[in-house]
């Protein structure tokens, strides 16, 4: 499709664009196509690009949005086993069929907090046919402290068929204001604002999304708090002997015992179980404010104290 046919970003919305553009670095905002979260953004590449029958290629522990809304489109979910709690390029590639349209990756990744680097990205894109849109959802990129990771803006330079979404709702915590955005080629951005529904992003959430990009001292606030807490929570784990996975985002995923996941529940601590992957055992556990993650350990330990608590006892 021709950039022709571009008609946003409109007056209203290219405040929102320009300050992502400055904040990014990102050359050309016109390429900035805005969304309703970025899980609307996920929608309306699906329903671009999948015909009925169509493949969409997701990661085994992937963001679960990617197979739903592939399903919604009429396409079929294919999954890439993980390596590790870790998507792995060459299974990714072994998925890959003429029905191949879409190739989705959350990078880092939700739930796991797992992360492929830069190099693997870029053998990705060189190694999946060009005619296979590759999604980098990179939600979770502001967490992100490796110097070999990319979020895909330079990606999305080089090559014509790769997108990046972004989203307002993790460092910023506006998830209830539903501001997401896509950066991709200007064909790809055509092809976006064709299936985009004219009143998507709300006129609340433009100009929070405009002072929350430019408030840097609210960012380092997060990052400096997360580079405390996450490492503080996994330890204590491990001080229980218990075993959390590394996280390159403000959460992690650990294996604990049913008694221990019911135990939380019961003080009131609601974590998220990723039973949705057939993997029960295991909950994601985000970083809170001090007073939540204090609690959360308070209660582990409380739970490892019981007396009636015997490590011979416990289920998983
Ligand atoms: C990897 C990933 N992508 C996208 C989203 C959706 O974000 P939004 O609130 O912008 O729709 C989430 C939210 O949980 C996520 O974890």
């Amino acid at each position: 499709m021709s950039s022709k046919i571009h008609t946003y970003p409109t007056e209203s919305t290219s405040g929102l664009v320009e300050a992502i553009g400055v904040r990014y670095g990102i050359n050309d905002p016109s390429r900035i196509v805005l969304g309703c979260g970025s899980d609307e953004l996920i929608r309306m590449l699906t329903q671009a690009y999948l015909e009925p029958g169509d493949e969409a290629i997701h990661t085994q522990y992937g963001f679960l949005q990617f197979p739903i809304a592939t399903k919604i489109a009429g396409g079929v979910p294919v999954s890439a086993p993980d390596n590790h709690y870790t998507a792995s390029v060459d299974a990714i590639l072994e998925c890959i069929s003429s029905r191949t349209k879409i190739v989705f990756l959350a990078n880092p990744n939700n739930p796991t907090g797992t992360y492929l680097s830069n190099n693997e990205l870029r053998r990705l894109r060189v190694e999946l046919p060009s005619r296979v849109l590759l999604v980098l959802d990179a939600a979770y990129a502001e967490y992100v402290q490796m110097h070999d990771y990319t979020a895909g803006i330079d990606l999305v330079e080089q090559t014509d068929n790769t997108v990046m979404l972004r989203t307002f709702s993790k460092m910023y915590a506006m998830a209830g204001l539903r501001l997401g955005w896509a950066y991709c080629s200007d064909d790809i951005a055509a092809t976006l604002y064709a299936v985009k529904p004219p009143y998507s992003v709300n006129a609340l959430s433009l100009p929070a999304g405009v002072a929350a990009v430019n408030d840097l001292k609210f960012q380092k606030k997060s990052l400096s708090h997360n580079a405390i807490w996450l490492p503080w929570l996994q330890n204590e784990f491990k001080k229980l002997g218990m075993k959390p996975y590394s996280s390159v985002t403000n959460f992690f995923i650990i294996r604990l015992p049913k008694q221990a996941r019911e135990y939380l529940v019961k003080r009131g601590i609601i974590v998220r179980s990723m039973s949705d992957y057939g993997k029960k055992e295991f909950i994601r556990i985000s970083v809170g404010l001090e007073d939540d993650n204090r609690a959360v350990i308070a209660a582990m330990v409380d739970f490892f104290n019981q007396i009636e608590v015997r490590t011979q006892d416990l289920s998983l």
